[in-house]
């Protein structure tokens, strides 16, 4: 159904974030008022009902959704989103009454990684208070006025490329390269066995590959590099990571044009930094004279897209010390993420080492600047006695934003953070509470598993262990002005990175400081019961 709905029928909304996999929500729909995963349903199971997509849904269903959404900040890149949407439009009108617990639980059917959930759940609650006041006009009485070109620029700012927020962000407008793609272009998908394969309709391409589908596996997760020997008082081993961006890569070109971005809206915090799809594009373009999209599936993604490199890091009180990072064939170059690292522990050694794997990447969020800050603010906090839950965890980026994690005995996150003028508070506020989730994840619960030749074995979405709408735990976040000669706030700085770093910081001493990251593989993201 999903080919039918965006291939055939044009409807935009309708995303592929996995398909077949049927794990992200990205292309949920309606059938006769259920939400269903449209690229696990037949189509011609539903012939004779009525299916329906966000572009389709009644204004007074769709339009508060849209609204709160947008107000709560509870959609960054918007690929999500839509999805989201229906299933919860979809819970509403079976239980107007929505209650967190019930939302949460609609929500296990999605995955986001941009907001890190508690805003979506913001929205529902918005959403909620609405109806039981005065309807879906109720809404409109208690928004703020904001200025969407600033909040624009905090989201640009947070992200690292050019970002849209607003209604149209809500609805999947966001500027997805494969939404703009022009009509009569011929599709490319990856051959397995090296190259594209390229054909008039996508799932002529598709039958070309002839992909087997993998799955995720239970192998272990490995960490592929030794701790150089020495007597440490601070020792971390990480594996590798997938970015886990929902919007898989996907360009368009025609002939001696531009392809289109691949960035689409934000560039999933680096995560798209290298994607080979556009040049690719290019080349097929200019080979057949016609335009042509580039699609790669969840499973393309995977295998191809560069991971957070692991490292084994081994450090004295001093901050003195070691600290190995992978470099694996077709990785982009390191020496960046080597500065980064010794911009914060200037007497560390980094020492990049050949192992077997897939590409790593420099250019992911606060990619080793992160790792090092990591590794100086827990050794700050050791030599005060600091460790366990309760202890606040200060980062300051090099742009000077100021980040303060706390992790409670109840699990519950407090942020407070200075990022000088804060241009918009909702988008501020959302891309702390993603940088939260991403950290907890990189901490407790995400990893690839890779065999011992470096093939990917973990390849479906949910095995990547990203934190579910259930799992994740309370978020408090204070947003501290900082006022310049008196008069005016200090100019906007980026501060994602930085609640990224502090969060991490917080999370490992939380979690007892344990060697090997992540802490709690089996925690997988997920709670018992908790999706598919
Ligand atoms: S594309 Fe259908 S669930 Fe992901
Ligand atoms: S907003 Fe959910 S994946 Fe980006």
């Amino acid at each position: 159904m999903l080919e039918v709905l965006r291939e055939r029928l044009g409807h935009r909304s309708v995303k592929d974030g996995c398909s077949p996999q049927g794990q992200c929500g990205c292309c949920t729909v309606w059938v006769d008022g259920a939400a269903r995963a449209a690229c696990v349903t037949p189509a011609r199971r539903v012939a004779g009902r009525q299916v329906t997509t966000l572009e389709g849904l009644a204004p007074a269903v769709r339009d508060p959704w849209i609204r709160a959404f947008t107000d709560s900040g509870a959609s960054q890149c918007g690929f999500c989103t839509p999805g989201i949407i229906m299933r919860l439009a979809a819970l509403q009108s079976r239980q107007p009454a929505l209650d967190e617990a019930s939302v949460k639980r609609a929500l296990s059917a999605h995955l986001c990684r941009c907001t890190g959930w508690r805003t979506i759940l913001e929205a529902a609650r918005l959403v909620a208070d609405a109806g039981s006041r005065t309807g879906a006009a109720g809404l409109d009485s208690s928004r703020k006025v904001r200025d969407l070109n600033a909040a624009c620029a905090r989201a640009a700012l947070e992200g690292g490329r050019a970002q849209k927020v607003g209604p149209a962000t809500a609805l999947g407008e966001g500027g997805f390269a494969d939404d703009a793609a022009s009509a009569g272009a011929l599709v490319a998908v990856p051959d397995p066995r090296g190259g594209f394969c390229v054909a008039e309709s996508l799932a002529e391409a598709k039958g070309k590959a002839d992909k087997v589908q993998g799955r995720n596996t239970t192998v272990a997760l490995r960490h592929p590099l030794e701790v150089a020997p020495g007597n440490w008082a601070l020792t971390l081993r990480t594996t590798f990571v997938e970015p886990a961006y929902l919007e898989p890569d996907a360009s368009w070109c025609a002939p001696g044009g531009e392809p289109a971005s691949p960035l689409a809206n934000g560039g999933a915090f680096g995560g798209k930094a290298s994607s080979p799809v556009a040049e690719a594009v290019r080349s097929l373009a200019e080979a057949h004279g016609r335009p042509v999209r580039v699609l790669f599936a969840r499973e393309d993604v995977t295998r191809l897209g560069p991971k957070r490199p692991p490292i084994a890091a081994g450090l004295h009180e001093d901050g003195s010390g070691v600290i190995r990072v992978a470099r694996t064939p077709g990785s982009s170059d390191l020496s960046r993420w080597t500065e980064a690292a010794r911009s914060v522990l200037p007497r560390v050694e980094v020492d990049e080492v050949d192992v077997c794997g897939p590409p790593v990447s420099a250019e992911l969020r606060g990619a080793g600047w992160a790792e090092a800050t990591v590794l100086a603010a827990t050794l700050d906090a050791l030599r005060r006695g600091c460790f366990g839950t309760d202890h606040p965890v200060t980062v300051v980026s090099p742009a000077g934003a100021r980040a303060i994690a706390c992790i409670g005995a109840d699990d519950c996150i407090r942020v407070r953070l200075s990022a000088g003028r804060p241009l918009d508070e909702v988008v501020l506020r959302s891309y702390a509470v993603g940088a939260v989730h991403q950290a907890l994840g990189w901490v407790r619960s995400e990893g690839v598993a890779v065999s011992d030749g470096g093939e990917v074995l973990d390849l479906t979405l949910r095995s990547f262990g990203i934190v579910t709408a259930q799992a994740m735990p309370p978020v408090e976040v204070e947003i501290e002005r900082i006022e310049k000669a008196g008069t005016e706030d200090a100019p906007p700085v980026r501060v994602s990175d930085a609640v990224f770093a502090a969060v991490a910081a917080a999370a490992w001493l939380a979690g007892g400081l344990k060697p090997e990251w992540p802490l709690e593989r089996s925690r997988r993201g997920s709670t018992k019961g908790d999706g598919k």
